[in-house]
């Protein structure tokens, strides 16, 4: 038995929220019996920095404290709180990787040190979460005289290879406007701001290097042309690992899509699904080296890395987050390629047993359903399932939450009538999971429409203008009307401030229960006749909102409302029905009347 890769990390934001000392050592522990070696520890961000500096005392008098309401929060580690975390991390096998953020995510150093940054303003720290203008200034040589005694310190304390500089989402809007910021791209020719970026991460890996240490950072320290030694964390999907790999650069595989331990691990039917839902069974499918690396350039991905942000999550929640999902991970990293599902989740039976006896608060599945189908003509048997051994699921439909003197559930439930289920998982040690809520409807099936003479494609009506919710259409005059094959936001003029309504026909090819999916950046609804199916209404990010209706064979006047308001601009109407999977609705299904009616 051994490691499949040299690099099996996590990420712990004590920046967001302070984490104890003892804590940060009961996570090294948990790191070391799920056999990871790398704790990367994210030290600073605009909302504290958490690391005492000896030569710029405010970092942590100033920088280490944020107001929540009328509150102070914060918290450091002391030079001695680090070296005592350090040496318990190598008596362990954990190699610490400190991230000291820059250029962006700076707002706790520029708060306390405002002469940092471009404008020189005073700043608070972070009170909010996001990305904030207000970052280091490249322009001034003051800065990376700063930086580099931030780092030499850092580098006393921490003996690994690797100090991560961060380098992410970092805005360039001030040094647009910065005279000093300016003058450096000038007298460096350089060509613009993102240049720049690569100037200042160039400037700090020389500093490193030249202090024997390596360079990691994010990924958009592609941006502007990589530093020749650097290594490249990948989290905006791996793109960015493969560019990096391809050029030479080892890499760390840490995505969205497989690794962000901060991403909800359920969402429940009737709620919204986003793109940060990340189920333990998606975890456990990473794959950290990507395919279309050649076996050369695939030597270059050091390891991977689950990500706990802790906007999210204090102290109290991090295990919630991170397991079992640091369990799926922790045997990506150290297995072969080859992995099973279904005998992973056997053996993690056994494995939510340790982790009770270790005191884990980890997450409970709440139940699911048999059966994807809630609704029903005439009556329904509905089947719970629950996916860890040793619980009970107990249930009510009087709208009440669950607790544990509650029926538990047994054998299938019948209802004729629509009825709430509220259902959670009870483990006997007395813990549960969050309520899982379901609707199931009875409903009267719709009627397809007849003598109707239809042609291919679907109308489409085109309005602009600037709205946050689908507006009433018939009261707006089209600024463009037309057929196309299916569903296409391409064809229209606008990339923002506008608004669609598709109409004509939906063919249903047998009778039975067919589910209807919007997902949409911005607000989408979809109506079969005169029935709203899905609503996905109102300025958000791309999600996806599902309904349920019975159809019989036969065709269905559909309309299908979109608008589009400022940013990314997208658009999937997707179905599911009788012994049919999920897809997208294509040309062969929607058709509209030849003559207008
Ligand atoms: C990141 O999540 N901004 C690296
Ligand atoms: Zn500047």
């Amino acid at each position: 038995d051994e490691p499949r890769y040299r690099w099996r990390g996590m990420l712990l934001d004590c920046s967001r929220h302070f984490m104890s000392k003892d804590f940060v050592k009961r996570y090294i522990d948990l790191l070391a019996f799920h056999k990871m070696n790398v704790l990367h520890w994210h030290l600073t961000d605009d909302q504290g920095w958490r690391i005492e500096i000896k030569q710029f005392p405010r970092l942590t008098e100033v920088g280490a404290w944020r107001m929540e309401g009328d509150q102070r929060y914060g918290g450091f580690y002391t030079q001695d709180d680090v070296r005592e975390i350090v040496a318990y991390a190598q008596s362990r096998n954990i190699t610490i990787v400190p991230e000291i953020e820059m250029p962006g995510h700076s707002m706790a150093a520029v708060a306390s040190y405002p002469e940092l940054s471009c404008t020189g303003d005073p700043f608070e720290v972070g009170a909010r979460w996001g990305v904030f203008d207000d970052v280091y200034c490249p322009g001034n040589d003051a800065t990376f005289d700063f930086l580099e005694k931030v780092l030499s310190e850092v580098i006393d304390l921490f003996p690994s290879e690797f100090i991560h500089i961060g380098g992410d989402e970092c805005p360039k809007t001030r040094w647009k406007s910065c005279p000093k910021c300016q003058a450096r791209i000038h007298d460096e020719g350089l060509a613009d701001e993102r240049e720049l970026q690569s100037y200042f991460i160039r400037r700090i890996e020389r500093f490193l290097n030249s202090k024997g240490r390596r360079l990691i950072g994010w990924d958009e320290i592609l941006e502007g042309g990589l530093a020749p030694n650097a290594t490249v964390q990948s989290w905006r999907g791996l793109e960015g690992a493969i560019a990096a790999a391809r050029s030479g650069h080892d890499v760390i595989s840490s995505p969205t899509s497989h690794c962000y331990l901060d991403y909800a691990q359920f969402v429940a039917p009737d709620e919204p699904i986003r793109m940060g839902h990340l189920p333990l069974e998606r975890v456990y499918s990473f794959e950290p080296t990507p395919a279309d690396l050649t076996p050369e350039q695939a030597k270059h991905v050091l390891g991977a890395e689950g990500n706990l942000w802790s906007e999210h999550a204090p102290e109290e929640r991090v295990d919630w987050q991170v397991f079992p999902r640091l369990c799926a991970l922790s045997e990506v990293m150290w297995s072969p390629s080859r992995r099973d599902w279904t005998d992973f989740h056997g053996r993690l039976q056994t494995h939510y047993r340790r982790l009770d006896a270790m005191g884990v608060g980890y997450f409970i599945p709440p139940p699911g359903l048999a059966s994807p189908i809630r609704v029903f003509t005439d009556a329904i048997d509905v089947k719970l399932t629950t996916s860890m051994d040793n619980t009970v699921v107990r249930y009510t439909t009087d709208g009440i939450d669950p607790t544990d003197e509650s029926t538990v559930y047994r054998d299938p439930l019948h209802f004729a009538q629509t009825t709430t289920v509220k259902a959670k998982t009870f483990t006997v040690r007395g813990r549960s999971s969050p309520v899982a809520e379901y609707i199931f409807r009875r409903i009267v099936p719709l009627e397809p429409i007849s003598n109707v003479e239809t042609s291919a494609g679907l109308k489409y009506d085109y309005y602009e203008g600037k709205w946050e919710q689908i507006p009433d259409f018939d009261a707006l005059t089209p600024a463009a009307t037309g057929v196309i094959p299916t569903f296409d936001l391409g064809v229209h003029k606008l990339d923002e401030y506008y608004a669609v309504r598709y109409r004509g026909y939906f063919e249903a090819l047998t009778d039975g229960v067919y589910t209807f999916y919007l997902m949409s950046d911005d607000g989408s609804r979809l109506w079969i006749g005169s029935d709203l199916v899905v609503d996905n209404d109102g300025l958000h990010g791309c999600s996806e909102r599902s309904g349920q209706v019975i159809l019989r064979a036969g065709r269905y006047p559909m309309v299908v409302g979109f608008f589009q308001a400022d940013g990314v601009q997208s658009l999937e109407v997707q179905f599911e029905g009788p012994g049919m999977d999920k897809r997208p609705i294509s040309a062969s299904y929607l058709s509209h009347a030849s003559v207008d009616r």
